[in-house]
């Protein structure tokens, strides 16, 4: 998977072939259209606000693609708050030139407000939001398979010209370490486990001294992620809306994306002396957010946008929202979780 989408030229997403949107690969809420950075925009002023409107408050984006979000975020917040957007210095995490060639002509306007940095340990200790959508799904992931009393993991090996799969004992020991954590699952049961995801968190949570990490991205609490009636595990491969059987087929130019456990990543982040803040999916943040800003959605074209978004048939149950804080006092829910439930029971924590 690392390398499917990773590896220089060859990566779907390091070679710049990934294509997001109608004409391409899969839809994300950024590829419905404004609406999406716009209601974030509107929350992230309510952040600014609850931070005591301070001079120097940072988005750090990471997983920014073509920088269409940071467009319309950014636009967006000149709108509705001018004081705001003078305030503001937008971060995008950056690994690959070829992304950030792309985002620096669609955030031309912005020059002045966009900086890039290549990975979580090179941002500055910073107020303000990490923010991602659909960034956790894409980072490569350990295959494990039970075999009834323990687990094995899956490797990639060579059948004459042929990519196998072949089960092996782990060898990687901080696997070994986080399998002696997992349920009992009964023999051939298949799941994931994003170890990247838990370092990426230890990362972020060192460089955020006050503020929210908000990352949107499809998964499930831990208990539903272990279900025993899912027994293939959640690896998606997707290609012009279509999806594969095998993630040996389409290899750099097909999407891999396994599901987020939302849980592990919400303790590893308390473990830091983060707070979980709110879990919840799309559908509710959204209702939130309109509730205290209706006029966001007025337009006929962002009717439809707005019902991409929250419909729970298309993006609005699938997608969830976990934000962690720091610094930022208990106080009232932000507007996108005013609708949902206690996260941490949502979390089963
Ligand atoms: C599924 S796409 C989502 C793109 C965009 N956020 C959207 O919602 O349309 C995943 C993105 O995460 C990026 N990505 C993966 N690992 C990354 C990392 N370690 N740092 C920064 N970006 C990363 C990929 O290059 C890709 O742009």
């Amino acid at each position: 998977m690392e390398q499917a989408l990773y590896l220089c030229q060859h990566g779907y997403y390091s070679s710049g072939r990934a294509s997001i949107g109608r004409r391409g690969d899969y839809f994300t809420s950024v590829s419905v259209g404004p609406l999406f950075g716009q209601l974030l925009a509107a929350q992230f002023v309510q952040v600014w606000q609850r931070l005591g409107q301070i001079d120097n408050f940072i988005i750090a984006e990471q997983g920014a693609q073509d920088g269409d979000y940071a467009r319309d975020v950014l636009g967006a917040i000149r709108n509705l708050q001018p004081a705001f957007f003078e305030a503001l210095r937008y971060r995008i995490v950056e690994p690959f030139p070829v992304l950030q060639d792309r985002q620096l002509q669609t955030l031309e306007k912005f020059a002045d407000r966009v900086e890039w940095r290549r990975s979580p340990p090179d941002l500055e200790p910073f107020t303000g939001i990490h923010f991602s959508n659909e960034l956790l799904d894409a980072m490569p992931v350990h295959l494990l398979v039970s075999t009834g009393d323990g687990w094995r993991e899956k490797f990639v090996a060579l059948e004459g010209d042929k990519f196998v799969f072949a089960n092996q004992p782990i060898v990687d020991p901080a696997l070994q370490a986080f399998v002696k954590k997992l349920p009992t699952r009964p023999a051939g049961y298949e799941t994931e486990v994003n170890l990247v995801a838990l370092d990426w968190i230890d990362h972020v949570a060192a460089k955020l001294e006050r503020g929210h990490v908000l990352a949107f991205d499809y998964g499930f609490s831990r208990d539903e992620f272990y279900a025993a009636y899912r027994t293939t595990g959640t690896l998606q491969i997707r290609e012009k809306h279509r999806q594969l059987s095998s993630p040996f087929e389409q290899i750099g130019h097909a999407d891999i994306t396994a599901h987020v456990n939302w849980t592990d990543l919400a303790e590893r982040a308390e473990s830091h002396g983060l707070r979980i803040a709110g879990f919840t999916d799309q559908h509710h943040f959204i209702t939130g957010i309109i509730s205290e800003m209706p006029e966001l959605s007025e337009e006929p074209k962002d009717k439809r946008a707005l019902q991409t978004l929250l419909h729970p048939e298309m993006l609005g149950r699938a997608f969830q929202v976990l934000a962690l804080t720091r610094g930022a006092g208990p106080g009232a829910p932000l507007s996108g979780f005013k609708f949902a439930r206690d996260p941490r029971a949502a979390l089963g924590i």
